[in-house]
This record gives C-alpha cells, sequence and structure tokens, in this order.
C-alpha cells in the first residue's frame, strides 16, 4: 500500500516537468520561433545563395549586406527591394554594382511568397546580425513602407 502511494507520487512529480515542457514546445511552435529564427530562416531560404551566409555578397557581382552603407542609407527601401528587385547601377562601400537582382516577393503566378510579418523579421534579422546595428523595424513601419512601394531604382 504504501509502495503503491509512494510511487505514485514519484510519477506525479514526474509529470509537471514534462507536461511544462510539452506545453512550451507547443506554444513555441504555434508562434513560429523567435523573430530572429525565422528571420534567419528566411535569408537561408531566399537571400543567401546570392548575399552568402555572412552577408558578404559576391565579389564585384552581388553587394554585401553586412556593414552595407547603402543598407543603411536606404532602410525604408528594403522591404520594396525584397519584393520587387533592384536595378542598378548602385554604389556600395564605394564599388559600384550593376546587375539587376530580381524581386523575390511573389512566385511564378504571381502570388505572394512573403508576409509582411515574414519581411519584417528578415529585416530584422539582416539589420541585427553580421555587426550591423539597425534599429529595430516594427509591423506598422513595414506596411506604412510598402505602402509607397513599387520597383525602386537608383
Ligand atoms: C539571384 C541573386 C540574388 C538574390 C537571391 C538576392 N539578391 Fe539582393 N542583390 C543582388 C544583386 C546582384 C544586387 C545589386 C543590384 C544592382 O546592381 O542594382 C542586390 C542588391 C541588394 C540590396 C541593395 C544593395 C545592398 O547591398 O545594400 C539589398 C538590400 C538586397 N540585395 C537584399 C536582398 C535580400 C534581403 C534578399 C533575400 C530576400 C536578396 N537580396 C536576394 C542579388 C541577389
Amino acid at each position: 500500500m504504501n509502495k503503491k502511494a509512494s510511487g505514485k507520487s514519484i510519477s506525479i512529480h514526474f509529470i509537471w516537468p514534462v507536461a511544462a515542457l510539452v506545453l512550451l514546445l507547443a506554444l513555441r511552435g504555434l508562434l513560429g520561433g523567435s523573430q530572429a529564427e525565422v528571420g534567419g530562416e528566411i535569408y537561408q531560404n531566399y537571400c543567401a545563395s546570392c548575399h552568402g551566409e555572412e552577408g558578404k555578397g559576391f565579389g564585384e557581382l552581388v553587394p554585401p549586406l553586412a556593414g552595407a552603407d547603402f543598407l543603411a542609407q536606404n532602410q525604408d527601401k528594403l522591404p520594396c527591394i525584397i519584393l520587387y528587385g533592384i536595378e542598378g547601377p548602385i554604389e556600395v562601400n564605394g564599388i559600384t554594382y550593376n546587375q539587376p537582382m530580381a524581386g523575390l516577393g511573389f512566385d511564378e503566378l504571381g502570388l505572394a511568397r512573403l508576409s509582411h510579418s515574414q519581411i519584417q523579421q528578415l529585416i530584422n534579422f539582416i539589420q541585427n546580425s553580421w555587426g550591423n546595428k539597425g534599429a529595430e523595424v516594427s509591423r506598422q513601419q513595414v506596411n506604412d513602407w510598402l505602402k509607397e512601394c513599387s520597383k525602386p531604382s537608383f
């Protein structure tokens, strides 16, 4: 009798931490991970092939995002660049680039690939990675910038 009771209390002790962990993981799944993680994943999927894992760009063909003066000066254009692409020539850190970048916002059927919130998370990841220290951009800010948006040319 005694044995049974103590066995039960042990299993109850085990249940709570496990239940809490399960709940935490479920919540994290629901919220889709932290902003930085989601932004980083989108960067890997859509940008890293050209701009590089470390945001260094590729020679004189693809400009860097890490420490890029152009990016720092054109933060408000970033949502547009992501959606619609950009056509140069542009100067980044003293080097002139002139290869068009296709927009990544829409698939071949014209359907949106990235939501406004994904764009926001991507921007915050880029602005705060590889030594970049941009101001945190809010969802409202991204929405406002996108309202003014058409394919930017420089
Ligand atoms: C197919 C290659 C390619 C991909 C993929 C790509 N870019 Fe670019 N990107 C370029 C090129 C090339 C330029 C230079 C455009 C020019 O010369 O006008 C550029 C320019 C830029 C610029 C402006 C210049 C600078 O360095 O600040 C930003 C910002 C940028 N890209 C962000 C992104 C982001 C964010 C993604 C992912 C959503 C992305 N790019 C995906 C090729 C690419």
